[in-house]
């Protein structure tokens, strides 16, 4: 006789089947258009996490600027135009709010005991408001210019070493370990030496969380498939994972509450957080230290890399276009009185420099499709009903390359932005690299006080090539999985020490 058990292993998968077959030929008939999928998985085969915003505007083309998948058991929405962009991130602010939770992001989050990743509500706006001002306002952040000052010089002889002795420089290494030195000394007063053991373990470290923000877990779509994650060891890495930053937290925070530590010029970020724990009742939640950690996550990942990328983008489009190159340099260089290091003062007067950052963060933007929202209730979204939970990717690559938006959209053309009032600030829905609503990114005015003494001194201080047998159409740009666009293979280019 077949025993029972033998005869569901048969049996549950056809019924599953079956299941799933039925609920996608008579699902909801009043979502959007999409791609058909297959029983189960939806359209997850039709998925590759590293060109994701590439293979949705392939779709967007073909379904319209608003249309479904099926991602295993949970639904999508993508919009890639402007006005939808609108209607998404404005009009349905309140009901696009949260972020779907995903087990990678919710584990190395604490939960969302942070900013990006906790749902929308009352500990969010404190933190987020906590974060602002202590760290990101614009006040803090001009508070904050003698350290992007000394930090950018330092990188810049860095730079005039590898010149002098005509070695490439790898722009994405030296622009990450820029960034998190920054990040760093201004969230918790720490530097690493150049190339010493901690700094690797750092950089180690916010590389994996950024892997492990961007790894696809079956149980984040089918979670009866869940054992495939545990059997391809995926559970075991985000454990240690886990477990190596926690331990990096938690020595910054010994460090902060080590009584003999010499008591520092400013507050950072986690003295403050420290002192808003002892008081506790200022807060609506009882804070602890897995919070202080989960808002150190925040400012090491969203702080370094996304700016990290901006800058290795921004120097691809210039190597790609040397009539751009030229201009720029030719701004900086006159305007700038021909100094050594142009001062943040000298900067206010690059328009055209501000233009290419504009330009470079309309084309190379580092978070594509922006951080991934959910919606907390159903609601109406181009005459379609949307249901509650239903993840809603806005897939910013494409709207900033919509022809009804810009003309000649593939080109890099920073001149469109010299007689424009278009900006990044969430207003203009044709341009939204920072997002757009109450979850745009708080750290813009850090990220473009960042980008533009960066950008100037190194278009300032060197002429930029390729290793000699490579092309521009060689430029290799490659993304890696995670939020941001980091490459694949990195850029290494020539510094020629200006004469
Ligand atoms: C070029 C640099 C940067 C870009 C392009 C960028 C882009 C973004 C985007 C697209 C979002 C999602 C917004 C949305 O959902 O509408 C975001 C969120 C966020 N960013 Fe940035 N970011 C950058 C730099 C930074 C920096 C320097 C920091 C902090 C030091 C930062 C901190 C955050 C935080 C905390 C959030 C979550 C906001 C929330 O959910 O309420 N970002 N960023």
């Amino acid at each position: 006789m077949v025993s029972p058990l033998l005869l569901l292993c048969f049996t549950l998968p056809l019924i599953l089947l079956f299941f799933f077959q039925f609920r996608r030929t008579f699902k909801n008939p009043s979502l959007p258009p999409g791609p058909r999928g297959l029983p189960i998985i939806g359209n997850l085969h039709q998925l590759d996490n590293s060109i994701l915003y590439l293979q949705l505007w392939q779709f967007s083309k073909k379904y319209g600027p608003l249309f479904s998948l099926q991602l295993g058991l949970r639904q999508a929405i993508v919009v890639s135009s402007p006005e939808l962009a609108k209607e998404v991130l404005k009009d349905h602010d309140l009901v696009v709010r949260d972020r779907p939770k995903l087990i990678g992001q919710q584990k190395l989050s604490y939960n969302g005991l942070e900013i990006i990743f906790s749902p929308y509500g009352e500990f969010w706006r404190e933190i987020r408001k906590i974060c602002v001002v202590h760290l990101l306002s614009t006040r803090r952040v001009s508070g904050f210019s003698s350290i992007r000052k000394f930090e950018v010089k330092q990188t810049i002889e860095k730079i005039s070493r590898h010149a002098s002795s005509s070695k490439a420089t790898n722009l994405n290494e030296v622009m990450m370990s820029l960034t998190s030195t920054l990040i760093c000394r201004v969230a918790f007063g720490r530097r690493y030496e150049d190339e010493g053991t901690e700094r690797s373990r750092f950089h180690g470290l916010l590389n994996e969380c950024q892997a492990m923000w961007g790894t696809f877990f079956f149980s984040d779509y089918i979670p009866f498939l869940g054992w495939i994650d545990k059997f391809r060891g995926l559970h075991a890495r985000l454990e240690s994972t886990f477990k190596e930053l926690d331990k990096f937290y938690q020595e910054v925070i010994d460090e902060h509450m080590n009584p003999n530590r010499k008591t520092p010029e400013n507050e950072d970020i986690i003295d403050v957080l420290l002192q808003l724990k002892k008081k506790q009742r200022s807060f609506s939640v009882d804070l602890t230290n897995d919070h202080i950690k989960a808002v150190l996550m925040d400012m090491l990942v969203a702080g370094t890399d996304a700016t990290a990328a901006t800058i290795v983008g921004a120097m691809t489009a210039l190597l790609k276009n040397p009539r751009v190159m030229k201009k720029v340099q030719e701004e900086i260089r006159t305007l700038g009185g021909k100094k050594d290091f142009v001062d943040e003062d000298d900067i206010e007067k690059f328009c055209y420099l501000k233009a290419v950052i504009k330009e470079t963060l309309r084309l190379h933007l580092p978070a594509p499709l922006l951080a991934p929202r959910e919606t907390n209730e159903a609601c109406t979204i181009d005459g379609y009903e949307i249901p509650a939970k239903t993840i809603v990717y806005v897939n910013a690559w494409a709207i900033h390359r919509d022809p009804k938006a810009w003309k000649d959209p593939h080109e890099f053309i920073p001149e469109r932005f010299l007689d424009s009032t278009i900006d990044f600030g969430g207003q203009d829905f044709e341009l939204i690299p920072f997002g757009a609503g109450r979850r745009i990114c708080p750290g813009r005015p850090t990220a473009i006080a960042s980008l533009d003494l960066i950008l100037a001194n190194l278009l300032n201080s060197f002429d930029w090539e390729l290793p000699v047998g490579m092309n521009r159409e060689d430029i290799d740009t490659e993304v890696l999985p995670g939020l941001s666009q980091q490459r694949k293979n990195a850029l290494c280019v020539l510094a020629k020490l200006r004469v």
